[in-house]
Formats: C-alpha cells, sequence, structure tokens
C-alpha cells in the first residue's frame, strides 16, 4: 500500500537565504516552520564580513521571528580579499560564526566583494583547517573564458582540486552542486569525511529546458544555473542514496518579483515554502522515501558534529494546492517556487502538516 504519511525529525536547511529587513520578516516564517536550524548566507549588501556584523545580524534575525517560533541560525563569514584570520578564529571560538562562506569574485548575487584569488587567501584556508571550522563553497569560475553552464565543472577541475590538495584536511562543503561531474567527484573523495555537498529542491526537479518552456522563465534562473537532464538524474541518484556526504541545503533565495522579472532578472528561487514536499516527492518517485530522513536531518549534523534535532515534523498526502506569492510589509509581492506550475496547482502532494496557516 502507498504510504500517506511519514515522520522523520525536525530537518535543517544547510544553506539558506534570509536577507534583511522588511524581505527577512516576510521570509522567516516559512523556514522557521519547517526547519529547526539554518546556515545563513552572508551576501547582503553590505557582506557580513566580520564576527561583530555576524553577531548583529544573528540578532535581527532572532527578532524577526514571529512569536513562539523556535528556530536557530547558524551565521556564516562572507571572505574577502582582506578578511583577517583573527577575526574568523575569535567568531568561530565565540559561537558566532559556524563556517565561512567563499564566493569567487563575481560568480553570483552580491558576489562583487567575493576572492579574487584562491591561492591569495592561503593564511585564511590554513587558519579554517587549523580550528575545524568549515568552508562552503560557491563552486563556480565567473571569468569570461567559461562558458557560463560549465562554471561548476572548471571551478572543480582549476581551484577546488588544487585547493584541496593543498588543505587535505579542511572541512568543505561544496554547495548547491548541479553537475553529474560534481557529484562523481564528492563521492570519490569522501572516503574520509572532510567533503559534503548540498543539493537544492530546484536542481533535483528541473533542467535547463524549464528555464525556456513557452517562453523564458526568470522564476527557473539561479546560480549555478540548471543543468542538463542527465546531470538532474545523477543528483537524485545522489540524494536519495542515503550517503552521508550528501545533503539538504535548499538555497531557498527571495527576491522581489519586479527584480525577478526584468531584463536583467537576478538569479535566486525562493524554495522555502515547498522545499520539503518537493524532496518527499523526488524521493518517493525514486522509490527512496526511507532514505528521506538521512538527507534531511542526519547526514548534516554528522558533517557539521552538530547534535540531531529533538522535535519531529509529519508529511501527509493531499491534494495539490496553489501557491501564492507572499506578501512584504510594503505589499511587495515574493514569488515561492513552483511558480505557474499551473493555475490551481502546485504538483505537490506531499505536504508538511501544518499547526496553523500562516
Ligand atoms: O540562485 C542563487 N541566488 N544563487 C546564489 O548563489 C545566490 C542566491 C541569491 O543570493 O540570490
Ligand atoms: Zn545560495
Amino acid at each position: 500500500m502507498a504510504v500517506s504519511s511519514l515522520t522523520i525529525p525536525k530537518p535543517d536547511d544547510w544553506h539558506l537565504h534570509l536577507r534583511d529587513g522588511s524581505l527577512l520578516k516576510a521570509v522567516i516564517p516559512f523556514t522557521a516552520r519547517h526547519f529547526a536550524r539554518a546556515i545563513i548566507m552572508p551576501n547582503l549588501t553590505p557582506p557580513i564580513v566580520t564576527s561583530d556584523q555576524a553577531k548583529a545580524y544573528r540578532e535581527r534575525i532572532r527578532q524577526a521571528l514571529p512569536e513562539g517560533m523556535t528556530f536557530t541560525p547558524l551565521m556564516t563569514a562572507y571572505l574577502t580579499d582582506t578578511t583577517q584570520p583573527d577575526d574568523l578564529k575569535r567568531g568561530f571560538e565565540e559561537g558566532i560564526f559556524v563556517a565561512a562562506k567563499l564566493y569567487p569574485a563575481g560568480s553570483t548575487t552580491n558576489a562583487e566583494n567575493g576572492v579574487t584569488d584562491v591561492q591569495a587567501i592561503a593564511p585564511l584556508l590554513e587558519t579554517l583547517q587549523r580550528i575545524g571550522m568549515p568552508l562552503l563553497i560557491h563552486g563556480e569560475i565567473a571569468t569570461p573564458d567559461v562558458d557560463f553552464f560549465d562554471r561548476e565543472t572548471v571551478f572543480i577541475d582549476r581551484v577546488l582540486i588544487p585547493l584541496r590538495r593543498g588543505f587535505p584536511e579542511l572541512k568543505i562543503v561544496l554547495e548547491h552542486i548541479t553537475t553529474r561531474h560534481a557529484v562523481q567527484y564528492v563521492a570519490s573523495e569522501s572516503q574520509n569525511s572532510e567533503l559534503a555537498a548540498t543539493i537544492t529542491p530546484h536542481h533535483l526537479l528541473l533542467n535547463r529546458n524549464a528555464l525556456f518552456k513557452g517562453g523564458i522563465r526568470p522564476h527557473h534562473f539561479c546560480l549555478p544555473v540548471l543543468k542538463r537532464e542527465t546531470d538532474r538524474l545523477s543528483l537524485i541518484e545522489a540524494a536519495t542514496s542515503g550517503a552521508p556526504m550528501f545533503f539538504v541545503g535548499t538555497d531557498s533565495a527571495p527576491h522581489l518579483r519586479t527584480t525577478k522579472e526584468s531584463a536583467q532578472g537576478a538569479g535566486g528561487i525562493f524554495s522555502a515554502p515547498t522545499a520539503l514536499s518537493i524532496y518527499a516527492e523526488i524521493f518517493e518517485k525514486a522509490g527512496a522515501l526511507e532514505k528521506l530522513e538521512a538527507f534531511l536531518c542526519l547526514n548534516g549534523p554528522l558533517f557539521y558534529g552538530l547534535p540531531l534535532n529533538a522535535g519531529s515534523l509529519t508529511f501527509e498526502k493531499e491534494e495539490p494546492e496553489a501557491l501564492k506569492p507572499i506578501l512584504t510589509e510594503e505589499n511587495v509581492e515574493i514569488i515561492p517556487f513552483l511558480p505557474f506550475m499551473s493555475e490551481s496547482n502546485s504538483g505537490l502532494s506531499w505536504r508538511v502538516k501544518e499547526k496553523e496557516p500562516l
């Protein structure tokens, strides 16, 4: 008989954009109701570079939480060419920073202040390795000589492989992987537990055809960009394998509707409301629902050396519903993923049992 209800420990989101101000306020309930903790991306404008900035941002996140919701933000440091190793160390030891984030300069939204030359930050990497602080990597090369769709593959070959040779004990998460090449590299390197990868719901669900179906689809544009069907199938195989080096990271990245639906639409998919339903749908279709708990709840804490969450979360099978835009205080729309799947139907039948509607 088909399963119609599923209870797992409360999951974590190991890659999340919460933004700031009224956008933060509008989106945080959607993550906090489904996830116990999340790794918070530091690519604000200006970015979260120092431990003092991270501490203040963490406080703003706590203040934005609706009454009665519990949620733990795990803060990250945005690495620049001039980040001070001592501040990273202090932030980590004081429990402000959980990890450091490497954006190659220009690789994605608000990555202008990112690292221009990975070799030049060797002292930072040496510090991270020594103190056991994980390095989270946006794995793309953003130079004009590299084809947009090859950015991840070229990054792995030109930057990541040499970096890991230089710092073999550095804990690394290759974030939001999108290619078969990345899956194979991470799987082949993970005899030791230093290298892991996160996988988003959108890269499991869509291939690059979805960018152009019936016309250009700005709400399907994210970075790294969607890839081929063969890549998507590799990602599904990795996520549903239960292997400890692959775990959830939604990369939920809200932008205002007007910023997405533009001649130069921003990269980023706001998946917080539907991410868990999508993962459940994918795992069920792959015949691997029994591996969902490892991917959503167990593998991440194991990598980060954090305790498992105490609470639980239940999925139930229900009739798919239409998704509505979310509104900020100023009544500006944010469109949740999957937008416009059909007029009345998100296509998602696994739903998190909610205590009360938002
Ligand atoms: O799609 C993305 N959006 N990828 C990123 O790396 C950044 C993010 C954002 O901040 O919007
Ligand atoms: Zn991201």
